[in-house]
């Protein structure tokens, strides 16, 4: 048997960086990367036999948990039947259904491979609908690596965003521009600038990507306002927060209608997927009806659709499964904050559905990408590491958010509560010798 720095050693001879997502490399935490053997509800087991009460669910796909039998049972019946066919199924037609009845603005849907996928392919739609190149983004906002959403704040509005990557042609880059989440004023000024030539605004409608940071009230009927005064499309990337923060994502939460939403992760149960919909004038302009091409081998794979209609089936008919999901969330985040404080660690958090945010730091109100930044990273790292020896795997990075699944009970999180106790009074002792 080998061990996870073994594996990881091995790894890195034939993978770049030895890993196949750049955040799986504890680039952010230092250390080694743990390797995982299996999962099963809401442990996930390393190499070595150790198991772990598992935060990240593959990075909030697995809503249910880990390996949940209605979803294996539905991959090994569909399987069995053929892997893929590069034509219709019948299947397909049932998960758009099943999206669109749930989501509140989705009229039609396009399904694709991943989050990736549903962005690109929102944000060339929204270009060839409107007929428009530039797109608005913000600070800190994740949206997969497309070209044009890698991209960072430049100089100014007037000169659109700078490549946040190597391989981004600086032209790409310009028809971007970047204002800070939650500051409606920097979001009316570049449409001042710049409104004419906006295609869209794609925004997180809670940001998941610098740790979680809900929308302050007023800002996304803001940017629909905005949107709708200009003539530009908005796009909800509810990659995230689709089918995890409420059944209707935050769309329905927020009462903020998108004209477009691009989802994964939970909606394929666990496999590749991502999707992208909205309204049905739109929808129309991809091809084969209009004009704009998308197109994918592998697109509305049955595995893939029967792991997300038996995850959506099971989440649509769970009495108050996202009231139970969010009080569980509320539990740890409120359990987090309560007990570091006894120590004397200032801990702030954020829990939205199943999506929580941690930040070491003595600011009260963590709504802006700035005050992400400028937490306690390295208190971050310590947390980390304490609580993986403690047996609680959460994400490797302050920048990313935590996720709870239905599969965390009670004892779950009460064991997390109890070890994290542990953990805060060795970082009140080391921060106290520190001090010294
Ligand atoms: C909000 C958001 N959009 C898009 C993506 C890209 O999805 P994928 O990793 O499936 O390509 C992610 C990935 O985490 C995300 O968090």
């Amino acid at each position: 048997m080998h061990s996870s720095e073994e594996l990881f050693l091995r790894a890195q001879q034939w993978i770049p960086g030895g890993v196949n997502s750049p955040v799986r490399a504890f680039n952010a935490v230092g250390g080694n990367p743990i390797f995982f053997s299996h999962g099963k509800g809401a442990y996930l087991w390393d190499v070595a036999g150790q198991s772990y009460i598992d935060y990240v669910g593959s990075w909030g796909a697995l809503i249910l948990g880990h390996a949940p039998e209605a979803v294996l049972e539905a991959i090994r019946l569909t399987a069995e039947r053929g892997l893929s066919f590069g034509a219709s199924i019948s299947a397909e037609a049932d998960l758009a259904e099943k999206i669109t009845t749930l989501m509140p603005n989705l009229e039609k849907i396009r399904l694709v491979n991943s989050g990736t996928e549903a962005t690109m392919t929102a944000i060339r739609l929204a270009r060839g609908f409107t007929g428009r190149s530039k797109i608005l983004k913000f600070n800190g906002g994740y949206h997969g690596h497309v070209d044009a959403l890698l991209v960072k704040a430049g100089s100014g509005l007037a000169s659109g965003g700078i490549p946040d990557s190597a391989g981004i042609p600086q032209e790409v880059a310009q028809q971007t521009l970047i204002v800070d989440y939650n500051n409606l004023e920097q979001v009316t000024q570049a449409f001042i600038q710049h409104g004419k030539d906006i295609a869209a605004i794609i925004v997180e409608p809670v940001a998941g990507n610098m740790s979680c940071v809900p929308p302050l009230s007023g800002f996304l009927p803001g940017l629909r306002e905005l949107c709708d005064y200009y003539g530009s499309l908005l796009i909800f990337d509810e990659v995230i927060t689709g089918f995890r923060v409420a059944l209707g994502g935050m769309q329905a939460l927020s009462q903020v209608k998108p004209d477009l939403t691009t989802l994964g992760k939970i909606i394929g149960g666990g496999l590749p997927i991502g999707a992208l919909g909205g309204r049905r004038d739109i929808m129309d302009f991809l091809a084969p009806l209009g004009p704009v091409y998308q197109a994918g081998t592998l697109s509305g794979n049955p595995i893939s659709v029967a792991a997300g209609l038996v995850t959506l089936d099971k989440l649509s008919s769970t009495p108050h499964y996202y009231e139970d999901l969010s009080n569980q969330t509320q539990k740890l985040v409120q359990g987090l904050l309560e007990r570091a404080a006894e120590k004397g660690i200032a801990l702030q958090g954020h829990a939205i559905g199943g999506l929580f945010g941690l930040f070491f730091t003595q600011e009260k109100d963590i709504y802006h990408y700035q005050q992400v930044r400028q937490s306690n990273h390295t208190l971050f790292q310590r947390f980390f590491h304490a609580m993986l020896a403690e047996g609680i795997y959460l994400a490797p990075s302050p920048f990313e958010s935590g996720f709870v699944s239905s599969a965390h009970s009670d004892q779950e999180i009460e064991q997390t509560l109890q070890r994290a106790d542990k953990v805060f009074a060795q970082l009140q002792l080391t921060s106290c010798v520190a001090m010294v």
